[in-house]
């Protein structure tokens, strides 16, 4: 009997084990499910072949026919690309000089340099098509360079750029001169901050607000906070989402060290939701409502565009619904729910995604332009979550502080920013204005149609991504032409055009021809042939050769 007993703990307790082992494992794999199939879906692997990447560079003869064109067609490539490299060095000669006195000293313009276009082609563009990084004034649409040239500007300054350069400068002026008297003091706050708290609870629908110097610091604080009041360890993010970088937030390639606590989802899928809904560790869900545009990728950068496999389409109507199913989940799991609107808010309309998609979060970020010009970084939320501690456990707080939160000319230029908004003029502003922007993005693709040009743009709104239809390698060398018609875009190249939203249709027509005049260059000068047999996957099957080849045997390797 005794015996007996023993023997039914015993399989009691294996049972038991083999249970909670099925369970973990059915998380396990309900997990890996979830994943997106792609490098971006798997960070630690996308760390790891990282890791194996060699460096190799075309020579000025490879460079012109990597993809084996004929000698006819390299020619025309060549005598395109020599003709804009005579074009930049006269056209912006002061401009470049002064941007190579400088460069071996400023780390951020090296690494921007280096990652402009995918590198096996970064020699022979720096030598001959050197890019100028100083602007000397910005007026309406358009920014100058030191030779006086006028370029219109598409780089929306990384997106802050919402309302038009010169407002900006109006509200940082009248912003200083309202807290002139009392200057720089930090700690103590001025009275326009009540003002600014106000219009963000009422902007938001949120009970608090905390202030931080960047976009990065607000989405740290709020993540830091979901784990401080769900007591759990893990944030969840999806594949392809930028939420600054802080480590947790970007757990793959560009972090030297891994992100233990964070999963990286699949967008827009079942398999995510049900991640979600079975996990006891998730404290959070952050949402980069831009990938609406393009789900699952990342920022679409010239630097990796080594094909035309770039793919972009925004359906409004399916992203809002799969906001409003991650809403569900959260609110039943006790998940924080966080939007990360530092690129997206006072863009797509005043109340940001939130309005625009119909959802609300828990915790929201801002940033950029609701500095009004000057850094910033907020935290909007629910009172229950900002509360940076316990009651009951003096002892047990969220710490969360900085040098800089609240600085007066900030807060000042932040008070004429949205101030504005409440103004008949600042909401005309929003008025009508994906039609307009999406009428404006057909028409431009209507010509580029018509002219039989292998480009396309796809848009959220004012943000737009170019994309290519025919397979080719040399896609990133449409930025230099269009740098040529004078449209000035970031180091991201065509991947993000960012427009304020004072474009009126006259600077857009403007725009639009010349960014076909530049297409029509480019396909000219022979950049976009290719033969019959040649796909996205042939290039990149092509590219990994190449890479092999240069792994094993450097010296023979294709230069
Ligand atoms: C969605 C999003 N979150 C966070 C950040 C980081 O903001 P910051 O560059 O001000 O740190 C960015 C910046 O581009 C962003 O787009």
């Amino acid at each position: 009997m005794e015996w007996g007993s023993t023997t039914l703990a015993f399989y009691g307790v294996g049972a038991a084990a083999v249970a909670t082992s099925l369970a973990t494992l059915r998380r396990r794999l309900q997990l890996s499910k979830a994943k997106h199939a792609s490098l971006t879906g798997h960070a630690r692997m996308a760390r790891w072949v990282a890791s194996f990447v060699p460096f190799y560079q075309y020579d000025e003869i490879r460079f012109f026919c990597s993809d084996d064109a004929p000698p006819d067609i390299a020619a025309l490539r060549r005598a395109g690309f020599l003709r804009l490299s005579a074009l930049y060095k006269t056209r912006y000669a002061e401009t470049i000089g002064r941007t190579d006195e400088v460069a071996g000293g400023i780390s951020d313009l090296q690494f921007t340099e280096a990652y402009r276009i995918p590198f096996q082609y970064g020699a022979v563009v720096r030598q001959h098509l050197k890019f100028g990084a100083f602007v000397q004034s910005s007026e309406g649409v358009t920014v100058t360079d030191l030779d006086g040239n006028r370029f219109y500007d598409l780089t929306g300054s990384y997106g802050v750029n919402v309302l038009g350069y010169d407002f900006y400068k109006q509200a940082i002026a009248r912003g200083l001169e309202r807290v002139r008297e009392l200057g720089p003091v930090l700690g103590a706050y001025h009275p326009v901050i009540a003002d600014n708290v106000r219009r963000l609870q009422a902007i938001s629908g949120l009970d608090e607000v905390s202030f931080h110097m960047s976009g990065t610091e607000a989405v740290m604080q709020a993540v830091r906070l979901a784990r401080y009041h769900t007591r759990r360890s893990h944030l969840a993010r999806f594949c392809g989402a930028y939420h600054g970088w802080w480590g947790d937030v970007q757990p793959g390639i560009g972090n030297p060290v891994p992100a233990h606590e964070t999963y990286t989802l699949n967008d827009m899928s079942c398999d995510s939701l049900r991640v979600l809904r079975t996990r006891r560790d998730i404290a959070c869900v952050l949402v980069n409502p831009l990938q609406a545009l393009h789900p699952n990728a990342g920022a679409p950068a010239d630097g990796s565009l080594v094909d035309s496999s770039r793919s972009a389409q925004f359906d409004k109507g399916a992203y809002a619904d799969w906001l409003k199913q991650l809403r569900t989940v959260c609110s039943e799991k006790n998940i924080v729910l966080i939007f990360d609107e530092v690129f997206v808010g006072f863009r797509l309309a005043v109340g940001g995604a939130q309005d625009y998609f119909g959802v609300r979060a828990d915790l929201v970020t801002y940033g950029k332009t609701l500095g009004g010009g000057l850094p910033i970084g907020v935290l909007c939320g629910r009172k229950d979550l900002m509360r940076r501690f316990r009651d009951e456990r003096p002892a047990d707080i969220c710490f969360a502080r900085g040098t800089f939160n609240s600085h007066p000319y900030v807060m000042a230029a932040m008070h004429e920013f949205l101030q504005h908004l409440e103004t008949p003029q600042g909401r005309a502003v929003y008025r009508d204005l994906d039609r307009v922007w999406n009428e404006r993005a057909q028409r431009l693709n209507q010509r580029l149609e018509a002219e039989a040009l292998p480009v396309r743009v796809a848009n959220m709104s004012s943000i737009w991504t170019v994309c290519y239809t025919r397979p080719a390698r040399y896609n990133w060398m449409l930025q230099y032409y269009l740098r040529a018609e004078g449209l000035a875009l970031s180091w991201v190249g065509t991947g993000r055009l960012i427009f304020s939203l004072n474009y009126t249709d006259d600077d857009f027509a403007a725009v639009a021809d010349r960014f076909v005049a530049a297409a029509t260059a480019m396909q000219r000068d022979g950049w976009w042939w290719c033969d019959t047999a040649t796909t996205n996957k042939s290039i990149r099957r092509r590219i990994l050769k190449e890479m092999i080849a240069h792994k094993f045997s450097p010296r023979r390797a294709i230069t």
